[in-house]
């Protein structure tokens, strides 16, 4: 049974038919689509469309439904097109003809964004607690680390001494970000399609606002054109689950490059690693690279729907069914990775002394050039006063700090036996005390903050 034969003489070519089926990822929305259904059958009986017979019938028999679909004792049959019609099919097998009044005033167009729309404001909230368990880890690294320094880089080169914790929270405002935009997204979801009709607006006397009351969104659409075609939503999402994707694989690709031989800043658990087939040896660290591997995935998705939407004309059109898988999967990716991520810093290992033999006294150079500023130079002749010690020290291969004073004193007079102290990389980090930088207090007081003390 299809939803739509009466004016066709022949059924439809098989092939075309599992084209044109899009059960395999709309029965995801089971549940949205019985739920909408039975707002929209409280809507006709508010309406008088229903007798009280009817609605009873009719709400009893999506009761059913939904327990059905609940339990997983739901079958599908070959001739459910998509779910909306697998679950009138199901409705007119409980309750016989009555179930064909359902569809009064609603059609495909304005029920799938509905269901949509439900399914994505319950997601959200679902994503938003993995985000907060892989916050969670972040930051009880970020305490753990304490005074632990590293070096930091800027091309991928030394550059200045930091916090170890300030690093790990560096990671952690990305994700608070991500957050932020995808709990903004909600009010741009919890807009209710339903009684716009196939796009021209439904001619049942609906109150659409307490319909959309009822399903739990903000308001009605405002416009049924618009509503049956909009999924600016289905694409924000997609761009909000990529940027988290983005920020992921940041955060990967520094734990593959801290973990490896070379830097031995962090080592993972063994529970979070993976071996090689052929070198005993190896302990890989594969969720990690899954995870910047799927960020290219989720690329992929957004700029996939993007095109599809690109230069569709108003108002629904078939393409647009292509809008789900996307959605699902990166939800689904996300859901996939942040805890596996969360678990993996959860048992990350860091190896303060390593992070400390790579820091060197040119990392200080910068203090040293600060150094200079202190007794009144300024910071543009310090900076190449700076560069020249730097140079000198260089082509004597060895450090800033065994350059002796006399040499400094060459490069510029200012220089005092005190300069040595400059080296010291925990002074430098000390140094950075205004907000948001790496000094103890400042760290500790980002903390505070996060923590909302
Ligand atoms: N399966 C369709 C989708 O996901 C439902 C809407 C069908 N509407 C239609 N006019 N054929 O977009």
């Amino acid at each position: 049974m299809t939803l739509w034969g009466g004016r066709f003489s022949t059924k439809l070519n098989d092939q075309a038919w599992d084209l044109n089926s899009s059960l395999p990822v709309d029965q995801r929305m089971a549940i949205q689509d019985v739920d909408g259904s039975i707002a929209w059958a409280n809507a006709l009986h508010k309406a008088n469309i229903l007798l009280d017979e009817e609605h009873a019938s009719i709400s009893l028999g999506l009761d059913t439904v939904r327990k059905e679909f609940a339990s997983g004792e739901f079958i599908f049959v070959p001739s459910d097109e998509d779910i909306h019609t697998a679950v009138e099919r199901r409705l007119t097998e409980l309750i016989g003809v009555t179930a064909g009044k359902l569809h009064t005033g609603r059609s495909r167009n304005d029920q799938v964004a509905t269901d949509f729309r439900l399914w994505m404001l319950q997601a959200i909230p679902e994503l938003d607690s993995a985000f907060r368990i892989l916050q969670s880890a972040l930051l009880a690294q970020a305490e753990l680390a304490g005074e632990t320094i590293m070096p930091g880089y800027t091309h991928l080169q030394r550059a200045q001494p930091i916090l170890l914790s300030h690093w790990w929270l560096s990671h952690y405002h990305p994700l608070e970000r991500d957050r932020e935009r995808l709990n903004d997204l909600v009010k741009r979801v919890s807009i209710l399609p339903l009684g716009s009709g196939a796009l021209a607006g439904t001619p049942v006397p609906v109150d659409r606002a307490a319909l959309a009351e009822s399903l739990g969104f903000a308001v009605a659409s405002p416009n049924s054109l618009d509503s049956v075609s909009d999924r600016d939503f289905a694409a924000e999402f997609l761009f909000c689950a990529t940027m988290t994707g983005i920020h992921l694989s940041k955060l990967s690709e520094q734990i593959v490059l801290y973990t490896s031989a070379e830097f031995g800043f962090f080592e993972l658990s063994d529970a979070f690693s993976t071996g090689s087939s052929l070198m005993p040896q190896k302990k890989n660290p594969d969720v990690f690279e899954l995870t910047r591997g799927k960020a290219g995935t989720l690329i992929g998705m957004l700029t996939g729907l993007l095109a599809t939407l690109k230069g569709l004309p108003s108002t629904y059109d078939k393409d647009l069914q292509e809008d789900k898988a996307p959605v699902f999967a990166a939800a689904d990716t996300l859901l996939a990775i942040l805890p596996v991520i969360a678990g993996a810093i959860n048992t990350i290992t860091a190896k303060p002394q390593r992070m400390r033999n790579a820091i060197d006294s040119f990392m200080m150079a910068t203090d040293l050039a600060d150094y200079l500023v202190e007794k009144g130079i300024p910071f543009r002749e310090t900076h190449a006063i700076a560069g020249k010690a730097v140079r000198e020290a260089g082509e004597k291969n060895v450090g800033l700090e065994e350059l002796s004073l006399e040499a400094y004193q060459a490069l510029c007079p200012a220089f005092e036996a005190d300069v040595y102290q400059v080296f010291d990389p925990m002074k430098s980090i000390e140094k950075r005390n205004a907000i948001g930088g790496t000094s103890l207090q400042s760290v500790k007081n980002q903390i505070k903050q996060i923590k909302g003390e």
